[in-house]
């Protein structure tokens, strides 16, 4: 199975022509229990099953329409230069979609997170172009079909369809059509997220290469499976009691593990900064004194901070430009 086949099998003959605009939003969303290591590459089908939350607010704006000749992008108002990695990227994501060789997209794509500095621009970026294209061809497709062509984007844009707490099964089937995400029923209204952005500069190598490299050169990754099954299990279980301190303790050590592993990678992955160092000790000190505040990280050096919302203000004032999100927020991504 080809990406070209999936789309086909999931477009069956919808239809890939109109005047219209197509416009949407979508979250980004910062994993509890990491997805690292692809099954099947081409695909982007993941080793393991993961957990998010969405980051409400932080994320991707998109609207897209078709023209005539080459694509035409811009980002946060800008236009992208054809040969820019993130252009080559879209334009053949949106090869996918187009109706003939001659005909192109304008897509304007605006981030309310910094683009490529590990904080999922690439999640909500893909979900983001997804839901515009459904918007602007009216295909209709479900939120499991949407998360689905998202994953074909980029595997963490499969969680970015939903709000909320959403679970990307890592399915069995070879052609990944029961690789999907899924909000859990859960509401968690005092559920806070802190971005710590330390530096916004494009990662020294981006995550599809780095997943690679750990899978086939860290003598860790054996163990991610199980750690990262039992972290899964332990996660939902904290979800559904609403348990914030196991789901805290958890989240931040599966986000340890999976940076370790990638230390051991060779050769070596490390995304922090000092900066990154600098965060993690002063969450750890606010533990110290009694505050349950703790730290998720991807492929980047900034920081997520967690916590429930009568921490606020102890956040703030550790973190002074925190941006405080609630990822329980909206009804809008609910089929
Ligand atoms: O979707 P990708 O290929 O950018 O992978 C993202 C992987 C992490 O963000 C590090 C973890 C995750 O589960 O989102």
């Amino acid at each position: 199975m080809t990406k070209i086949e999936t789309v086909n099998q999931l477009l069956g003959d919808r239809a890939l022509e109109t005047d219209g605009v197509g416009k949407a939003y979508a979250p980004a969303n910062v994993a509890l229990c990491k997805y690292w290591g692809k099954r099947d590459a081409a695909l982007n089908l993941p080793v393991t099953s993961s957990l998010s939350i969405s980051l409400g607010d932080i994320g991707t704006t998109t609207e897209v329409r078709l023209i005539d000749g080459a694509d035409r992008i811009s980002l946060n108002g800008e236009r992208v230069a054809v040969d820019q990695a993130f252009a080559t990227r879209l334009t053949g994501f949106l090869d996918f979609f187009r109706p003939t060789a001659g005909r192109g997209f304008a897509v304007d794509t605006v981030n309310t997170v910094p683009t490529a500095a590990g904080v999922a621009s690439s999640a909500s970026g893909y979900a983001a172009i997804v839901l515009a294209l459904d918007d602007l061809f009216g295909w209709g497709l479900t939120r499991r079909e949407l998360s689905i062509l998202a994953r074909l984007g980029s595997g963490s844009a499969s969680r970015s369809v939903y709000d909320g707490f959403v679970k990307w099964h890592r399915g069995e089937a070879a052609d990944g059509m029961d690789s999907f995400a899924e909000r859990l029923d859960v509401d968690w209204p005092e559920l806070r997220v802190g971005l710590v952005v330390v530096a916004d500069s494009a990662k020294p190598i981006g995550s599809s290469e780095a997943m690679a490299r750990t899978v086939a050169t860290s003598t860790f990754y054996q163990q991610w499976g199980s750690r990262s099954e039992t972290d899964l299990v332990a996660l939902e279980g904290a979800v559904a009691a609403r348990d914030f301190r196991v789901l805290g303790e958890i989240a931040e050590s599966n986000a340890l593990a999976m940076h370790a592993m990638m230390l051991t990678a060779i050769p070596p992955i490390l995304y922090w900064t000092i900066g990154t160092v600098d965060t993690l000790h002063k969450i750890w000190a606010l533990r110290e004194t009694g505050t349950p505040v703790y730290a998720t990280i991807d492929a980047g050096p900034n920081v997520k901070v967690l916590f429930e919302a009568e921490n606020a203000g102890s956040v703030e004032k550790a973190f002074p430009g925190v941006r405080i999100v609630a990822p329980c927020g909206s009804e809008e991504y609910r089929d």
